[in-house]
């Protein structure tokens, strides 16, 4: 089984969020499970530095605004994983994020920078570039690599079957339709059947409206996104594809995100020995300025600053919870005015709410490890990564019952904790009192340190494994690959 996955980003060399995770660590659960995966990336200044190239596949140009764009053969030192590299410089080699510029502009060339890595992966998949090498399958991600899935219904040589993963509905790669032209595909694709969507074009919907099958994160979100409150404009669609969407879970890359052997760590512990956590405590207090104090239950946030995260819940229901000794950090960037008020909290409460504002990949570790629990309080959430780290490390995950999120944490009811099933606090409704509810009754547990650790106990017991998850998109690419033998 030969798989093409194409996306913009990739943990540790490139990321902005969780999808950079996944695309770090499935390629090689995939292989691991017997597909023989290659990994197409725009060249990007950090994955050009890593890649450890092999040769040449294929030099053209000009295209899609760059000069000339090189297709190199490599890896990224991923044990059988190999990378196609698209070196296009004067479209790829830039400071600043995949898709925004340092101060959150979107780049002005997206549609040609994401356009070139869809149109590279339909004519790799065929063969054009390697003749050696064909995909069974392309498998997509997110709106960056959705319009692949319409340069493969176009292309004539089309052999291979499409997939689309969507890890967040809510960024549709949206563009002027006097952009469509620049992109050679049929001007009938900008019908509201295909790529239109309210007088734009969205590579999103590309990617929902063309591939074979569509995927999501998880199984709940697969099918929320069928509703007008999760569907952001795309429900019909959804509804009428429905046969062909589903949901499966992310995983936890072991090597990343293991509490034992987190060399990132001030101490590494494990279920059956958790002196280090409270080391790791400790020492995150201390580093943040919190007062030291091994009693306070100490709540966590990582995350992209954006409304989706439910972050301003977290700021209305803070008092209430540091009047019950509570202590806070919260770690993040995104949206100036969320910066501002993370900040501005941290400042109203010294040393019982600590803030820091960016992308570091150390105190995440750090903040997984020390925190007693991790909240994602979100309005919606995909899947949804801290959490599952959170239950590895045994900081419970404090979360909104939605998505994935919905999926991974049990809450701690009375009677989940009688049946031995509870691995966290989950609440409802996205208001400052549903949360503060639930840091109520987290707060109640963690003074009953018999009941807190054996939902720790239980929350480290869980399993979310790579390797779960590559069994289904196996299972995924194996039935399409035999529709295609009997169509
Ligand atoms: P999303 O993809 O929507 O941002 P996920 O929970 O799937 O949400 O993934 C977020 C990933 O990004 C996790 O690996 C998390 O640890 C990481 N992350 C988010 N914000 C930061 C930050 N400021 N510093 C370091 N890592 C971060
Ligand atoms: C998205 C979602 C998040 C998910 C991640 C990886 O960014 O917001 O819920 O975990 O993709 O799939």
């Amino acid at each position: 089984m030969k798989v093409l996955h194409l996306a913009a980003e990739i943990y540790p060399w490139i990321k902005t969020g969780g999808l950079a995770d996944v695309t770090g660590a499935l390629p090689q659960a995939l292989r691991e499970a017997g597909a023989e995966v290659r990994l197409l990336l725009p060249g990007f200044p950090a994955i050009a530095a890593a890649l450890e190239q092999q040769r040449t596949l294929a030099s053209f140009g000009p295209a899609f605004g760059a000069g000339e764009v090189r297709l190199l053969l490599g890896s990224l030192g991923q044990d059988g994983v190999s990378v196609v590299m698209i070196d296009a410089p004067w479209l790829y080699r830039r400071d600043g994020g995949p898709y925004e510029n340092a101060r959150g502009a979107p780049w002005p060339d997206n549609l040609q920078r994401f356009g070139l890595l869809s149109w590279v992966a339909a004519h790799l998949a065929a063969g054009e570039f390697d003749p050696r090498w064909q995909a069974d399958v392309v498998h997509a991600h997110d709106w960056h690599a959705g319009l692949a899935c319409a340069y493969m219904a176009a292309h004539p040589g089309r052999s291979a079957s499409t997939v689309f993963t969507i890890h967040n509905l809510a960024y549709q790669g949206l563009f002027g339709n006097d952009e469509f032209a620049t992109l050679g595909l049929p001007e009938r694709y900008l019908q509201p059947d295909a790529l239109e969507f309210h007088g734009r074009f969205s590579c999103l919907k590309a990617g929902l409206v063309f591939a074979d099958r569509i995927t999501t994160v998880s199984p709940t979100y697969a099918r929320e996104i069928a509703t007008p409150e999760f569907g952001c404009g795309m429900q019909g669609l959804i509804q009428q594809r429905a046969a062909v969407v589903s949901g499966i879970l992310n995983g936890v890359d072991p090597a990343v995100w293991s509490p034992g052997h987190d060399a990132l760590l001030a101490a590494p512990y494990s279920a059956a020995d958790g002196a280090g956590k409270a080391l790791c405590k400790r020492a995150l207090q201390a580093e943040l300025g919190l007062e030291a104090d091994a009693q306070a239950p100490l709540f966590g946030l990582v995350s992209r600053l954006t409304p989706q995260k439910g972050v301003d819940l977290v700021l209305a229901a803070l008092p209430a919870a540091l009047a019950q000794g509570a202590q806070f950090v919260l770690q993040g960037s995104g949206d100036a005015a969320l910066e501002a008020a993370c900040a501005a909290a941290a400042r109203e409460h010294p040393g019982r709410v600590a803030t820091r504002i960016g992308y570091d990949e150390t105190l995440a570790h750090w903040l997984i490890a020390g925190a007693d629990a991790v909240l994602v309080p979100s309005r919606f959430e995909p899947c949804g990564l801290t959490q599952l780290y959170g239950l590895r490390y045994g900081t419970l995950p404090l979360v909104r019952r939605v998505g994935g999120l919905a999926d991974t944490v049990v809450d701690a009811s009375p009677q989940a904790v009688a049946e031995g099933r509870a691995t966290g606090f989950v609440f409802d409704a996205a208001t400052p009192e549903a949360l503060a509810g639930a840091l109520q009754r987290a707060i109640t547990a963690w003074r009953e340190p018999v009941l807190w650790q054996a939902l720790m106990r239980r929350a480290m017991a869980q399993d979310f494994s790579w390797a779960e998850a590559a069994r289904r998109y196996l299972d995924l690419y194996r039935d399409l690959r035999e529709e295609r033998a009997t169509s």
